[in-house]
């Protein structure tokens, strides 16, 4: 069994909750779980959700079972299998800008101080014997601190995000479990790109994978810059913009929150092409009307032979959050795999192909294509599957 925690009980969380516990009973068919052809140690029949957290306090105490469905229904099921765990307080830490105007909020480490709050959740992750973590909240601002003796004085001072501070305590509960914990970083927060993080992990046996999930318009956009790169046309400019109209959007018209996002999905672009066309890459506006599907619209122009000039325009609507639950089941049973073999501090391999952002530091993108079949390969190669 893989046991689950879950911090941000969000769209995309409550989407993995009912996706998860529906692909458990039969009642739909792994369609957006990338490797569901594959049989690795784990499926996802092994995954359970044992705890979950926010800081809404609308969510907070109710059942995970009783919050998903409000999630998601009528659109979507929810089984009644889901458990009916209560949802916990979370941290609020240095990320409440601006939540506080899209609902009531409140963290445990506004009463007892950060490090205090920190040091229970690490008792309950390790009380309920965790394997995974799963860090889906809200897009914060956050900024890397490259040694572990900057990350400890941070959490002493208490001066770092929610989403540092849930992986400080996921390293903690690894060390008082004496057993390896994978914590995936599904949002643009540096941690598998923080030097700090991944040295904590490889000292417990750990793996942190991310950051931030690769889903909508970032991965076709990799892949098609690929493709011009390698017929070697010369991309004039790439304009992307992304309109949604649900929470994580919302979230996102405050100004530090949308800066973290264009970090994470800009990088792209040089990576694969060699050379840094001008681009314009940012969700740009929340339109409340358009709910989870979201707007996404490009337009890139090269030079091909002869110096003519072709161009490129794609329009699509996009149902946003189930994208990403959909990877999150891939993730949960490929990290418990690995650290089962041994690998710690985090895996570009993975990485590159499931996030927008993979680490390590300083690790490139690639086009997802070429980066699939390498996670093929590396994942074969350490026997999670079936070469
Ligand atoms: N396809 C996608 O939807 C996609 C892709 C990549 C990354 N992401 C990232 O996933 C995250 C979640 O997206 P979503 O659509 O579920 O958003 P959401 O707004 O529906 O959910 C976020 C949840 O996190 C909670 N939260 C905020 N701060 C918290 C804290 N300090 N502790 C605990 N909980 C906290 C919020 O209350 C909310 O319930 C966002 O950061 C988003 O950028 C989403």
């Amino acid at each position: 069994m893989i046991k689950v925690a879950i911090f941000g009980q969000g769209l995309v969380a409550a989407h993995y909750v009912a996706g998860l516990y529906r692909l458990k009973k039969g009642e739909i068919e792994p369609y957006g779980v990338p490797l569901a052809k594959y049989k690795l140690p784990y499926s996802w029949n092994d995954q359970e959700v044992v705890l979950s957290y926010d800081v809404d306090q609308r969510k907070v105490g109710k059942s995970l079972k009783e919050a998903v469905k409000e999630a998601l229904e009528p659109v979507v099921p929810v089984p009644d299998e889901v458990p009916e765990i209560k949802i916990r307080e979370g941290v609020l830490a240095n990320s409440s800008q601006g939540l506080d105007k899209m609902f009531p909020i409140r963290g445990r480490d506004q009463e007892k101080g950060l490090k205090e709050a920190v040091e229970e959740i690490a008792e309950e992750l390790s009380g309920a014997d965790v394997d995974v973590v799963l860090n889906i909240i809200s897009t914060e601002p956050a900024t890397p601190f490259e040694s572990i003796d900057a990350l400890r004085e941070a959490i002493e001072k208490g001066n770092v995000s929610a989403a540092q501070a849930y992986a400080y305590a996921t390293y903690l509960a690894s060390k008082k479990m004496g057993k390896p914990v994978a914590f995936i970083n599904l949002i643009p927060t540096p941690l598998a790109n923080d030097p700090a993080f991944v040295k904590l992990y490889e000292e417990a046996n750990s793996l942190v994978l991310g950051d931030d999930g690769a889903t909508g318009a970032t991965p076709l956009t990799a892949d098609i810059l690929e493709h011009l790169a390698e017929r070697n046309r010369k991309v004039k400019y790439i304009v992307q913009f992304n309109i949604g109209g649900n929470t994580d959007f919302l979230a996102l018209t405050i100004p530090e929150r949308n800066l973290m996002k264009e970090k994470t999905k800009s990088s792209v672009v040089e990576d694969i092409l060699g050379y840094d066309a001008p681009h314009y890459i940012k969700p740009t506006g929340y339109v409340e009307p358009l709910g989870d599907r979201k707007f996404v619209a490009m337009d890139i122009e090269w030079i091909t032979f002869n110096g003519l000039v072709d161009e490129l325009i794609i329009n699509m609507r996009i149902n946003d959050s189930p994208a990403l639950a959909g990877l999150a089941v891939d993730l949960v049973r490929i990290s418990k795999a690995l650290v089962e073999k041994g690998v710690k501090g985090t895996f570009y391999d993975v990485n590159a192909f499931y996030m927008k952002n993979p680490g390590p530091k300083d690790a490139k993108n690639k086009a997802r294509i070429k980066a699939y079949y390498d996670m093929i390969e590396s994942l074969k190669g350490l026997g999670i599957l079936e070469a």
